[in-house]
């Protein structure tokens, strides 16, 4: 396996084996912390231990970790592997430069978040940390699939990366709470992520069909130039393929 086949693979393969169990622990948590909550309001006494609620959160601390740092792995990956194609380093080397700032900022902007108590800083980092990940989205390398949004691997992506530094900002203020709005906004908008990251799975399994590996790349971008994915095309044997075919 050539090295750009292996780090196009590293990203798919930290979902599938890390970030994807990690989501349904996580999942398995919040249903026994909100059972467990609307057991006790109703009276009785619940069986479920009352550390579930603490293992949801630690977990779920990690989870946003995990789902930032597999968004940037997959910008970088696809920005690099273009760019070193494209030698835009001595071509535009200020975005090149710039590109790998933003990375590095978005790192310690997560860090910061991680740290910070007071709401103000934590709105500050949050919000830096999306703009990082927002920034490094609109670079041109970046296929976002922009006229099937619906369908795009990287809004999906993005908007559950977004979800999560949302639930890790407002974290404290879920405890806070008397009147559990922050955790009913915190129960709808994760929800959705579930929804999401269901489509990551879909979207993502697609997209690494579409991509070639780098043996296939000549001859599955000629299909492309000649459009077979939007219209119908026949591809013809060279006497000397059909021959070793044989
Ligand atoms: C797949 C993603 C997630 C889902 C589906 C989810 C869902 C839930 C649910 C259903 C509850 C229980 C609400 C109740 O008591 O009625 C909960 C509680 C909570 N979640 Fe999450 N959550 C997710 C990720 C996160 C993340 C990433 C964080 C923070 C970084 C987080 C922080 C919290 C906190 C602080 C509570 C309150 C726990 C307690 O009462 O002890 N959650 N979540
Ligand atoms: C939590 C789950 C995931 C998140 C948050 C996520 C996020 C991202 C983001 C933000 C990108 C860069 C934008 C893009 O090129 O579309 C990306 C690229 C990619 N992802 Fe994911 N992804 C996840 C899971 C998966 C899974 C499960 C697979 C495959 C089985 C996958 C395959 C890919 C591929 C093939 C690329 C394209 C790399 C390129 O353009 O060169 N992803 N992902």
């Amino acid at each position: 396996m050539e090295s750009k086949d292996f780090f196009l693979l590293l990203h798919p393969a930290i979902a599938v084996f890390f970030v994807f169990p990690l989501i349904g622990i996580v999942t398995n948590f919040a249903w026994a912390t909100r059972q467990r909550r609307l057991q006790s309001l109703s009276g009785g006494k619940s069986k479920i231990p009352p550390v579930v609620g603490q293992e949801h959160v630690q977990l779920g601390r990690w989870l946003t970790g995990s789902v930032v740092g597999i968004s940037l792995l997959g910008l970088a990956f696809a920005i690099f592997s273009k760019m070193l194609e494209k030698q835009v380093i001595t071509q535009e080397p200020l975005r090149f430069y710039f590109v790998i700032a933003m990375c590095v900022a978005t790192i310690i902007s997560l860090y910061f978040l991680y740290l910070a108590k007071t709401p103000t800083w934590r709105g500050i980092f949050a919000t830096l940390t999306g703009m990082g990940l927002i920034l490094l989205g609109c670079q041109p390398e970046v296929y976002r699939r922009g006229n099937e949004w619906y369908v795009s691997h990287y809004y999906y992506g993005i908007t559950a990366s977004m979800l999560m530094i949302f639930s890790l900002a407002i974290l404290q203020d879920i405890y806070k709470d008397r009147q559990n709005r922050w955790r009913t906004v915190h129960i709808i908008l994760n929800c959705v992520a579930l929804l999401l990251f269901i489509g990551q799975g879909m979207t993502g399994a697609r997209d690494l069909l579409e991509i070639p590996l780098s043996w296939q790349e000549q001859h599955i971008n000629k299909l492309y130039e000649l459009q077979c994915n939007i219209k119908p095309c026949t591809i013809q044997l060279s006497p000397e393929s059909k021959r070793s075919f044989n």
